[in-house]
């Protein structure tokens, strides 16, 4: 790992309720015992739980995150959508943009440009989402992909200090796997040559888990995690947590 923070990101999808929130008492409880400072935990829960999440982690160093927002900054007639100044309303500090479940469901790179300058300007951090589909792996896309999504993704942003990237393989979420070692090394060193002297910070995402976290702790460019389904049991998340930091 670098010597910079590394981030441990909890995206709960469409899974969660009320109830679901107090199994986080763990967490903060864990989270107070954490004696390295360059730590930093978030929980992107469903934004119908962004609101009492962010009260009941207000005095712990736990951020709040949403799951995805609208590309329009502004109030407007747009049925059942949720901007990003109305998450920043209700406690959220950072918003999770360019998933892919969300891509597969039609965002393009240029409305998700849209989405992440409309983000900034709300003054949320973003962690933003790209990587390559199995067919794209199989064909030798990958760095085509990644390039092109970086490229549009990124296009005339300007507050670069406040873009996380998450570098998320389709074909590893939710399988169990996750790439070989040299694999993701060499993508993690393209992204980085891609986004050229600023120093992103990059997670990694993709069925991490409590036994291969031992295998990607060990890759030094990599500074945290984006974790989905282990991240909904709190006892694996902070296992996760654990074995990379101790
Ligand atoms: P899993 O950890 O469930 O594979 O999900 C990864 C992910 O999509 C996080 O954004």
């Amino acid at each position: 790992m670098t010597n910079k923070y590394l981030y441990f990101v909890a995206n709960w999808k469409m899974y969660g309720d009320l109830k679901a929130l107090n199994s986080l008492d763990k967490v903060i409880k864990f989270s107070k015992s954490i004696k390295q400072k360059k730590i930093k935990l978030i929980y992107c829960p469903p934004s119908t739980l962004i609101n009492s999440l962010s009260n009941k982690l207000k005095k712990t160093k736990i951020e709040v995150g949403a799951q995805n927002s609208h590309e329009s900054d502004k109030y407007g007639a747009f049925t059942g959508q949720i901007n990003s100044k109305m998450l920043k309303n209700v406690g959220a500090r950072y918003v999770i943009l360019g998933h892919s479940e969300n891509r597969q469901l039609g965002e393009d790179n240029k409305k998700i440009n849209s989405k992440i300058k409309s983000a900034l300007k709300s003054g949320l951090k973003i962690i933003f989402c790209i990587g390559e589909t199995l067919k794209e792996k199989r064909n030798k896309k990958t760095n085509q992909v990644l390039s092109k999504q970086i490229k549009m993704g990124l296009k005339l942003i300007q507050k670069k200090s406040s873009i996380i990237i998450a570098y998320e393989p389709v074909w590893s979420i939710g399988t169990g796997l996750i790439p070989k070692p040299k694999d993701l090394i060499k993508s993690i060193s393209f992204i980085k040559k891609k986004l050229g002297k600023k120093p992103y910070k990059i997670l990694y995402g993709g069925s991490v888990n409590s036994d291969n976290i031992k295998q990607l702790k060990n890759i030094n460019t990599i500074d945290g995690f984006l974790i989905g389904g282990a991240s909904q049991d709190p006892k694996k998340f902070i296992d996760i947590i654990k074995k990379t930091i101790n």
